[in-house]
């Protein structure tokens, strides 16, 4: 048995996944195996539980940070798990990755600019845009051969107004699993740089990546024009409520900006947790996310096998990088809020698929951070709950409208 297979149920359960509310709100019970919210079940690293022991026996909090030793270890760590040469003196630190978007949003953009981000989308861009007073500007995504890939023509259309001046990139993609490739990278630089959009590079996924893909980074690609890379040790070493983030360019224009407003705020250092933790995370954590990844990709083969086995109308997108898979009910002949009612009744906490693009009724997220156990006990209740609906699998689809209420990870 794997260390990931142990279950947290035991465990006082106090995180926002298994919040009463908020399970009541999404799917009208309480009674769900949560697997709505990109954080993870499993214990964190043993270096990483040494050090916060540590901490708390000392039991001492004076002002305690050191933002340079966190830089040399995200450099370092760059450097072994990507080949990427980082200077850590380009490193500004923020409190997270939403918080260092927001910022950048408002230094880079004015009220009334649009922003831009592919769509399906990580469902907090919108929010970090549009309540900086900006607008939400989307460029679909596209799917070519059952996969997602850019739409550079929209691209290039959008990015060409005059007003919208940021795009925010998520790579790997959440939801949609790409880890997009170097050529993609090159050219979504190069249709930025052509009409003076800065791109803010969400890679907060950026270690979670499976056999076959390699992860770019912006700053491979272009760490001059007028690009950010966001980072965190959050996904990668399941440290979401502990966590810093970090911005990174070399651009020195906009470093003294981003170095300003964290500075100004005082937002640019960590505490004593954040910052012992994600330095063992970054030094003495890469064991623990090899034997990681390796469970994740045995629970997505798994999935792949259950789904084309035994619920063959159920379509789920390759899952090339990031905990989260991306599916597709539309041929189950449920649809809106009549699927959101099979997830419910098989006890399935799947994020709506509407949270992350509005089209999206058919759509659902799975984080699969979790013992394999439980991923598999709800698919094989979701199996149930569809077969035994005499509506079931198979019958046509009805659309319908799917309400989105809660606004959390
Ligand atoms: C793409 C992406 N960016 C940012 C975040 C949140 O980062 P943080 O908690 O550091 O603000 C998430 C969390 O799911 C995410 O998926």
């Amino acid at each position: 048995m794997s260390n990931f297979d142990q279950s947290n149920k035991d465990v006082e359960n106090t995180f926002v996944r298994y919040s009463e509310s908020m399970l009541n709100d999404i799917f009208g019970t309480t009674d769900v195996t949560p697997f709505w919210v990109a954080d993870m079940d499993f214990t964190v690293a043993n270096p990483i539980k040494a050090e916060l022991q540590r901490i708390t026996d000392r039991a001492q909090f004076a002002y305690e940070f050191n933002s340079d030793a966190v830089f040399a270890a995200i450099t370092g760590w760059y450097q072994r798990r990507h080949d990427l040469t980082l200077d850590a003196a380009k490193f500004v630190q923020v409190p997270g990755v939403l918080t260092g978007i927001a910022l950048l949003i408002r230094e880079l953009t004015k009220k009334g600019d649009g922003v831009l981000f592919q769509a399906p989308a990580y469902h907090q861009f919108n929010k970090v845009i549009v309540s900086a007073g900006r607008k939400a500007v989307k460029s679909p995504l596209k799917i070519v051969d059952g996969r997602y890939e850019m739409d550079f023509d929209d691209l290039n259309t959008n990015l060409s107004a005059d007003d919208v001046n940021a795009m925010i990139l998520c790579n790997p993609h959440n939801p949609v699993g790409r880890v997009w490739t170097r050529e993609e990278m090159e050219k979504v630089a190069e249709i930025a740089n052509k009409h003076g959009v800065t791109i803010i590079s969400d890679e907060i996924h950026s270690d979670i990546i499976y056999p076959g893909h390699t992860f770019t980074s912006l700053m491979s690609v272009d760490a001059q024009n007028h690009v950010a890379l966001i980072g965190s040790p959050a996904k990668t070493f399941g440290m979401q409520s502990i966590s810093n983030g970090y911005i990174y360019t070399e651009n020195a224009e906009l470093y003294d900006t981003m170095y300003g407003v964290s500075d100004s705020m005082y937002l640019g250092h960590g505490n004593t947790f954040t910052t012992f933790a994600t330095i063992a995370a970054f030094d003495k954590g890469a064991q623990w996310v090899d034997e990681l990844l390796i469970y994740l990709k045995d629970s997505i083969d798994w999935i792949e096998n259950f789904l084309k086995e035994e619920l063959p109308e159920v379509k789920m997108y390759p899952v090339e990088g990031t905990y989260q898979i991306w599916f597709d009910f539309s041929e189950t002949g449920f649809s809106g809020d009549d699927l959101k009612q099979k997830y419910a009744e098989a006890g399935f906490g799947f994020s709506p698929g509407t949270w992350f693009d509005q089209n999206a009724v058919d759509f659902a997220r799975m984080n699969i951070a979790a013992p394999r156990a439980d991923i598999q006990g709800a698919f094989k209740r979701l199996k149930a709950v569809f077969e035994n609906s005499t509506d079931g699998i198979r019958s046509t689809p009805v659309k319908a409208e799917a309400k989105t209420k809660q606004s959390c990870c």
